[in-house]
């Protein structure tokens, strides 16, 4: 009697180990794909529909910028900034349209305005 039980229940113990073992064999591979975010891209059409001092994008070496909050902090007249409102504006940020560079830290600046990019061959 002892005896049965003791081979039942051995028996019993491989069965599962079998089962968890083959199980493991079978599992889904782990997820190693990393989820990437897809950003949003504008075009130069898009931009063109915020060239107003209260909603304004610019397009800067391929990037798509809210540059609405930033207008009252630039330390230019706003007439020199203003038209820029809409524009793809690589130049005019690279020159000041004046030939001078803006420094390190008004690129700093910049990145913090970033909605996404514009969409390639975009006019
Ligand atoms: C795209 C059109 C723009 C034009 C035409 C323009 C032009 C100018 C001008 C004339 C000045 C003052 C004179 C000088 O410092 O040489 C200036 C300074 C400055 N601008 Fe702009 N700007 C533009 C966009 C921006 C943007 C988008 C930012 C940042 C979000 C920015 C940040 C600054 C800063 C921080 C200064 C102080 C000087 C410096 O750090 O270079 N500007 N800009």
């Amino acid at each position: 009697m002892m005896r049965k039980l003791f081979l039942l229940g051995t028996s019993l113990f491989w069965l599962l180990i079998l089962t968890l073992w083959f199980q493991a064999g079978h599992a889904p591979p782990a997820r190693t794909e990393v989820a990437m975010p897809v950003e949003t891209t504008y075009t130069l059409a898009e931009v063109s529909q915020h060239s107003l001092e209260s909603d304004c994008w610019m397009a800067i070496d391929g990037q798509v910028y809210d540059l609405t909050a930033y207008l009252p902090e630039h330390p230019s007249k706003p007439s020199i900034i203003l038209p820029w409102c809409g524009q793809e504006a690589s130049e005019a940020y690279r020159t000041k349209t004046k030939g001078r560079t803006h420094s390190p830290a008004a690129d700093q600046l910049l990145l913090g305005y970033r909605i996404g990019p514009l969409q390639k061959d975009s006019r």
